[in-house]
């Protein structure tokens, strides 16, 4: 499998007269095979996925009905009680990783209490995990944190990074032996913005850009102390966090307001974790709103992409609360299934290049830790896939140090504010009737994952016919 090869992918259904969609329009090429240990493997998370989770600020968040959708998480895909269920399934597909969280409010329920029995059922995962060849990856922080950290104001709140660390030293003394790979916090930047912004997260504030910024600064403190915990337990974890980036695009790329509200957005969303890392400061004006921060930079040992979408910018003068950006998605791009409220963004294979170029600058291996697409009936996800490997054996051919891949996700799970709407998975979920079936697309994901690299034989056998791209 070492030599190119070209397959016109000729199944594929291309609105020849969209100018969008030829520039993606999908020619296959099968690469060479991936590095000797690459990891392909999925993510998932622990309030999406456990069920029964009824102690943290999300459970509040959904009682109070906040779930676009009106949807509860209710039992997810019961992994508290049979994770192994789908781990199985993972191990048949050939996927090598897996990341998971853990649940901060199952483990410590009540400040200072640790519940035993929480740990236990971890390590048990865990230890599942091993059995079937499976390497985890354990994030510490998926947007949950239990009720009484959010009572006394979360990551804002006095004393909350040595509240996150004591809570991580209490983890990793009891499970380091079973997990190398650490991911403090997923998606600093989408907490803060939906938290803060756009209010679709808890705490469910609108246009507080300030307090957004001091969120990501307050985070990234946390990580840098729960980095410098992990290492003094176990120096040899790899420690890092999983940074939502975004490809943002100007609307009108010849006019100047949309280009430069589009910067504004860039900087705050993409940039503001990424500067603290690399830089230990952000820039002018953002840095009035942050304290010193030198102890940040450099305190990762990868960085985590989790990378989906791109999306068009304009200026728009009635809309100060979200700093005169108008973010949407065109018609007539390649797009999964909307959300209750708008569509779920572009589906934008070039966005892992962009992210993988913009995150090299800090020096360290990249996992891509997030990627897919919302897509029940299949349409598009494997269009995604073979797009997406390519392009990673493109980036790795150029050089960059990627170490996996990781779909987002393997089952259906709860997401987020959008409830049971959005499916996201390699495997359809009957939430009601816990029903699994393996969809076409993780039978392609499978196969690149036990293969170690895309072959056209592959495309071939998994890539539907008839793949339609656009919405109708
Ligand atoms: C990411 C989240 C993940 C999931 C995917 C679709 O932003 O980290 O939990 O919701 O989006």
């Amino acid at each position: 499998m070492d030599e190119a090869h070209d397959l016109e992918c000729g199944n594929v259904k291309v609105k020849q007269n969209s100018r969008n969609l030829t520039d993606v329009a999908p020619r296959v090429t099968a690469g060479s095979r991936f590095p000797e240990g690459f990891l392909w493997g999925v993510s998932t998370a622990a309030h999406q996925v456990e069920g029964g989770n009824d102690n943290n600020q999300w459970a509040a968040w959904e009682q109070a009905g906040r779930i676009k959708s009106g949807d509860r998480s209710g039992k997810a895909c019961d992994w508290w009680n049979n994770a192994e269920r789908d781990f199985d399934l993972a191990q048949e597909m050939g996927i090598n990783a897996l990341r998971l969280s853990v649940e901060w409010s199952r483990i410590e329920p009540r400040e200072g209490r640790y519940d035993a029995l929480a740990v236990r059922r971890y390590r048990q995962m865990l230890e599942a995990l091993h059995q079937r060849g499976i390497q985890p990856m354990v994030c510490l922080h998926h947007f949950t944190h239990p009720l009484w950290f959010e009572q006394r104001g979360a990551f804002l709140g006095g004393g909350a990074a040595d509240l996150f660390g004591r809570f991580v030293r209490h983890v990793v003394s009891a499970l380091g032996d079973l997990c190398q790979h650490w991911v403090t916090f997923n998606e600093p930047n989408v907490y803060a913005t939906l938290g803060y912004v756009l209010g679709e997260f808890p705490p469910g504030r609108r246009g507080q850009i300030l307090t957004a910024v001091a969120l990501v600064n307050a985070l990234a403190r946390a990580h840098t102390q729960a980095y410098r915990a992990i290492h003094e337990l176990q120096p040899q974890a790899q420690v890092g966090w999983a940074h939502n980036f975004v490809v943002f695009q100007p609307a009108r790329p010849g006019a100047r307001r949309d280009r430069w509200v589009t910067g504004l957005v860039n900087e705050l969303f993409n940039e503001s974790f990424l500067r603290l890392i690399e830089l230990g400061k952000l820039v002018f004006p953002l840095s009035l709103a942050s304290g010193d921060l030198t102890e940040v930079k450099g305190a990762c040992d990868f960085v985590g992409l989790n990378v989906y979408s791109r999306f068009h910018v304009a200026f728009d003068a009635r809309i100060a609360s979200q700093m005169f950006a108008r973010v949407f998605v065109p018609p007539h791009v390649p797009q999964g299934d909307h959300g209750v409220e708008q569509p779920y963004g572009e589906a934008y294979p070039a966005a892992i290049r962009v992210a993988v170029e913009r995150v090299a600058r800090i020096g360290k291996p990249i996992y891509v830790l997030e990627n897919g697409v919302p897509d029940a009936d299949d349409r598009i996800r494997p269009w995604l896939i073979v797009n997406v490997v390519q392009e990673l054996d493109r980036l790795i051919q150029a050089g960059q140090d990627i170490r996996g891949y990781f779909h987002w996700t393997l089952t259906d799970n709860f997401e987020w504010s959008e409830g049971w709407k959005l499916r996201f998975g390699l495997v359809a979920l009957d939430p009601k009737t816990q029903q699994r079936t393996v969809r076409n697309s993780g039978r392609l994901y499978g196969a690149i994952a036990r293969g170690n690299c895309i072959s056209p034989e592959m495309v071939n056998q998994y890539f539907p016919a008839g793949i339609e791209l656009t919405p109708d």
